[in-house]
């Protein structure tokens, strides 16, 4: 009898565990727990558009796709090319040559991150890996002869940090791409022929346990086949115990359908959702490709990284921060700057950032803003400015005689006094260490 129920107690739960192509099914699948615990991925914008470097990844659309094209665009081009050079052309300039897939690994493994995101193929089409589908316009016929998505994630993976993959849907000029198009999206030439066993390839190949899909706008998800793809993902997958995917598939998903939710790029919530979501974000804050031309002042102070995080966080999202490699393969050392700092910062903070839960409440701006989180009965309070006096008031937490509050990276605990018999303390805060990141911790412990 017990042996019955066991059996049927496992065959029940599998066959729960079955989704269907549909959104009420896949929405409903539990996003796997290590995702939420991470918090932090870096992102990397890298293809035939870091050759040019200008302008932004969007480079090849704003110079020949969009009606009427960009003008500093088609001037740029006029003036340093020659007449009739076209973008694939760029492709042979890719060469990748000092490219360090263990180099790039500790560098993103010392920013703190728990996961990588590559750009495989972004909207140009041109994979970053040898695509069977994408003939001679993949990184391994042409510039830099390698295999950019298998090598990086060999390294990644080396470091215990999960891998995972962008894929942009739609390609601006893909011929079968084009002829859907003009059809309505009623055919899928381009879905059947080059999308889907592209992708069906990707994940067999290199097992990525974030897709982060996009280019879906233009279409429907039917169009796209989202829903079989991702029934496929789920069921069948080679990663389908550990994989999580956004919300791009297909024209009014975002916000609404798919794994955590992205929304808009760089998109923050007013106040703590419902879903989990994560906030994708760029170092350049005028491309996610790489740019010759970028400027100190046009690039995210470490400062403000630190905050965004710290805000995305006790908000319940997890932070995707872009860096942008060049052509050659290098991470442009202001890049390695930040994340390096952003590394130094979570390493006394981290405890406060890693696997945490929103709190009661996310934020408080009395003496200076505040942010929380908590883990288990611990509460951190993230201050993300200097007070002007050595006191911060919070006016959130319920104090008890077992109240300890201390900062972290200093042992010490720090006296403080409530400010009224049903909420809030005044913490007397020690000389606040130099950080780059200008934000600090108190860790709440008695607190309610
Ligand atoms: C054209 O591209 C340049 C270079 O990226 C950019 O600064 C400019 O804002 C673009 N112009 C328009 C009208 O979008
Ligand atoms: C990864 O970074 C952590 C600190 O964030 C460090 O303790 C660990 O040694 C690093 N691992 C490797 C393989 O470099
Ligand atoms: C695409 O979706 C259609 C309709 O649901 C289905 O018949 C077909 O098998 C799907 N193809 C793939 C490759 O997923
Ligand atoms: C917090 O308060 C300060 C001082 O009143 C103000 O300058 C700042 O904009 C506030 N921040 C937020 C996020 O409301
Ligand atoms: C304080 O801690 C003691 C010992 O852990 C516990 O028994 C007591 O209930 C706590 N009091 C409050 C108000 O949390």
């Amino acid at each position: 009898m017990r042996a019955v129920f066991v059996f049927l107690a496992v065959f029940v739960s599998h066959a729960a565990a079955r989704y269907t192509a549909d959104w009420t099914s896949l929405d409903a699948r539990p996003l796997p727990s290590w995702y939420n615990e991470a918090k932090l991925g870096i992102f990397i914008h890298w293809g035939v558009f870091s050759v040019p470097g200008f302008d932004s990844e969007w480079f090849w659309w704003h110079w020949q796709g969009q009606q009427p094209p960009n003008k500093t665009c088609v001037d740029y081009m006029s003036k340093n090319y020659p007449p009739g050079f076209s973008y694939p052309e760029f492709a042979s300039q890719f060469h990748a040559q000092f490219f360090d897939p263990e180099e790039w690994a500790d560098i993103f493994n010392a920013s703190g991150a728990k996961y990588v995101v590559l750009t495989a193929k972004h909207h140009e089409g041109f994979t970053n890996w040898g695509s069977p589908n994408s003939w001679n316009w993949n990184s391994v016929d042409t510039g830099p002869h390698r295999d950019l998505v298998g090598d990086l994630g060999e390294a990644v993976r080396s470091r215990s940090l999960h891998y995972g993959l962008y894929n942009s849907l739609y390609e601006w000029f893909h011929p079968l791409y084009l002829i859907d198009k003009k059809n309505g999206f009623k055919t899928q030439e381009f879905v059947m022929h080059k999308l889907l066993p592209e992708l069906y390839n990707m994940v067999v190949r290199y097992k990525p346990e974030v897709i982060w899909s996009d280019g879906d706008w233009e279409a429907p998800d039917t169009y796209w086949n989202s829903t079989e793809f991702l029934a496929w993902l789920y069921n069948d997958s080679p990663v389908r115990d550990t994989v999580v995917t956004n919300d791009r598939w297909g024209a009014g998903c975002a916000c609404k359908h798919g794994g955590y939710y992205n929304c808009e790029d760089k998109y923050t919530p007013g106040q703590l959702p419902k879903h989990k979501w994560e906030k994708c974000t760029s170092m350049d804050t005028l491309s996610w490709g790489y740019r010759r031309k970028m400027k100190l002042s046009e690039l995210m102070p470490l400062s403000n990284i630190i905050a965004d995080l710290v805000e995305t966080v006790a908000l319940g999202g997890n932070y995707l921060l872009n860096v942008g490699p060049t052509s050659d393969g290098t991470i442009p050392t202001v890049f390695e700057e930040g994340l390096r700092g952003l590394g130094a910062w979570l390493e006394i903070n981290g405890q406060a950032i890693y696997a945490s839960k929103p709190w009661r409440v996310q934020s408080e701006n009395n003496t200076i803003q505040v942010w929380y989180t908590s883990k288990g009965t611990t509460v951190y309070a993230i201050m993300t400015a200097k007070p002007f006096k050595p006191t911060v008031q919070l006016l959130e937490p319920k104090t008890s005689v077992n109240t300890t509050v201390t900062l972290l990276g200093n042992s010490k605990p720090l006296s403080w006094s409530p400010l009224s018999p049903s909420a809030g303390l005044i913490v007397l805060l020690p000389e606040l260490p130099y950080t780059p990141g200008h934000a600090w911790t108190l860790k709440l412990d008695g607190i309610q």
